[in-house]
């Protein structure tokens, strides 16, 4: 399996020194940085847009070539994935990692791209993110099945593939929920058929959730509460690491 990848939330970070935070957290041995960006239409609660994310990002260092991709990974929970890629772009996001179900629901139409009436298709998001020189993340909400995924992921057309995929183990919106077990099934599904898939669980991960979702075969671990709100967030993130390096 891949290199586990730790990933704290700055969703319960302390807003009002951002940048420090993230600094923090990085030399607390965080790999990303997990930003979570809310509409108020996808999901019931709003948070920051690019202008905040191109102030935070000179805090957090550039991937390098050994830790390969990510470092910014943008949670995209909005109504419109295709109409903010370039500002995300733009504003220094790493990886895109939009949601199934809001792809497939806005209109390709919405791009400044194109004009063209038909429902974005994931896959034309995903090759739109890469040509910006961005890597892509596809996300599904708890009530999606995995199965939406196979002929996105079984695709020959590798600028077409994304190169994470993200099960939610909460319900999208807020922070401090309770992890669903029983999401591990998709999990354990893409895993078996992807062995170096960067597989990405978010909601409700701590020190004792943590070994559920890397025993069914996440490797890239979301934790924000767990994160932020320990008095020592270095250990707290080498618990994470050694569960899925376990
Ligand atoms: C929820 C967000 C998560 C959130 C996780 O919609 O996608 O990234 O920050 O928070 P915890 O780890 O507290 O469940
Ligand atoms: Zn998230």
């Amino acid at each position: 399996p891949p290199a586990a990848i730790i990933n704290p939330s700055i969703l319960s970070a302390d807003f009002a020194k951002l940048g420090a935070e993230c600094e923090r957290i990085m030399r607390d041995g965080s790999d990303w940085i997990h930003v979570d960006i809310m509409d108020g239409h996808f999901v019931p609660n709003m948070t920051f847009g690019p202008p905040v994310v191109s102030k935070i990002r000179p805090h957090v260092e550039r991937p390098t070539a050994a830790k390969g991709r990510g470092t910014f990974d943008c949670h995209m929970m909005i109504a419109e994935p295709k109409k903010w890629v370039k500002e995300f772009q733009k504003a220094g996001c790493d990886l895109y990692c939009f949601h199934y179900e809001a792809a497939i629901s806005s209109t390709a139409a919405e791009s400044p791209e194109t004009t063209s009436a038909a429902k974005t298709d994931p896959k034309d998001m995903i090759k739109y993110i890469h040509s910006l020189g961005m890597q892509a993340g596809i996300a599904i909400k708890p009530k999606t099945d995995v199965d939406v995924l196979w002929e996105i992921l079984d695709n020959p057309e590798k600028s077409e593939v994304p190169d994470m995929v993200l099960v939610m183990t909460v319900e999208p919106g807020f922070g401090g929920q309770k992890f669903m077990a029983d999401m591990m099934p998709k999990v354990s599904a893409l895993r078996q058929r992807y062995p170096s898939l960067d597989i990405e669980v978010d909601g409700g991960l701590s020190g004792s959730t943590v070994d559920t979702a890397a025993e069914a075969g996440a490797n890239v671990i979301v934790a924000g509460s767990a994160v932020f709100g320990a008095k020592d967030a270095g250990e707290v993130i080498t618990v994470l690491r050694g569960a899925v390096e376990k």
